[in-house]
């Protein structure tokens, strides 16, 4: 059982994807934290995000031990990662990693931006978490202050822009909803609302898909949006 979680920046796809991994008892993997370690092995070697091959090579062999790492979760890696991930060769290199977890023994729960796309386009349950970008911006300000770090609203709020763009309009693997994802906009809840939705929906959605390998009718279209 595999089920794929994407969304943009800050849209609390990272919080319902570890929810749903406990809820039903898989693995999780946080595919963004694996863009953001190639990146922050880049920063601190001093390879220029623009070197394809360079990223590619770092990307071939992850240091796994930088999934631990804190500055994992700093502004300058996240921008880096943004950029790192725009490199066919690098998406190209991370995909066997990602689909190799997924199909691990007792299932997983993915998230990123192009899970329900690219890597587990037969997820068994697709989710796609979204909220407005002020929404987004808010609470990313608050992680960065939980964190020690300083910044303000309109500052995060225009890289939170950026990103989006960026993750959107990339050519190799865009941010986009699979057409058979579920919906589910965080804008009005809060986190325990959020994931008590994600939860019930795919619920439904697992549900569907043991009936319909089961060789029952599908539900109507439209049954769980
Ligand atoms: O989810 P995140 O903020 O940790 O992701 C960091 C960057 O990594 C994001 O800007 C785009 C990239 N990413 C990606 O391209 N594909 C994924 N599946 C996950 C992340």
């Amino acid at each position: 059982m595999t089920i794929a979680v994407d969304g943009p920046a800050a849209s609390g796809k990272g919080t319902i994807a570890r929810a749903l991994a406990q809820h039903f008892g898989l693995s999780h993997l946080d595919t963004g934290a694996i863009y953001r370690a190639v990146a922050l092995e880049a920063l601190r070697a001093g390879v220029p995000l623009d070197d394809a091959g360079a990223l590619a090579g770092l990307a071939h062999h992850l240091d796994l031990t930088l999934l631990e790492d804190p500055a994992l979760r700093d502004p300058e890696t996240a921008e880096a990662a943004s950029l790192v991930s725009q490199h066919p060769g690098v998406r190209a290199a991370l995909l066997e990693f990602q689909r190799s977890f997924a199909t691990r023994a007792g299932g997983a729960v993915l998230d990123g931006r192009d899970i329900g796309t690219v890597i587990l386009p037969d997820a068994t349950a697709k989710l796609f978490v979204t909220a407005t970008p002020e929404v987004r911006a808010r609470r990313r300000l608050l992680e960065l202050e939980a964190r020690g770090h300083r910044a303000d609203f309109d500052g995060v709020l225009a890289l939170i822009r950026l990103r989006d763009r960026r993750d959107s309009e990339r050519a190799a693997a865009p941010l986009v909803k699979a057409p058979d994802a579920i919906l589910l906009d965080t804008t009005d809840l809060d986190r325990e609302e959020a994931i008590r939705r994600a939860i019930e929906r795919v619920s439904v959605a697992l549900c569907n898909a043991a009936q319909g390998r089961a060789g029952r009718a599908p539900p109507p279209a439209g049954h769980f949006v």
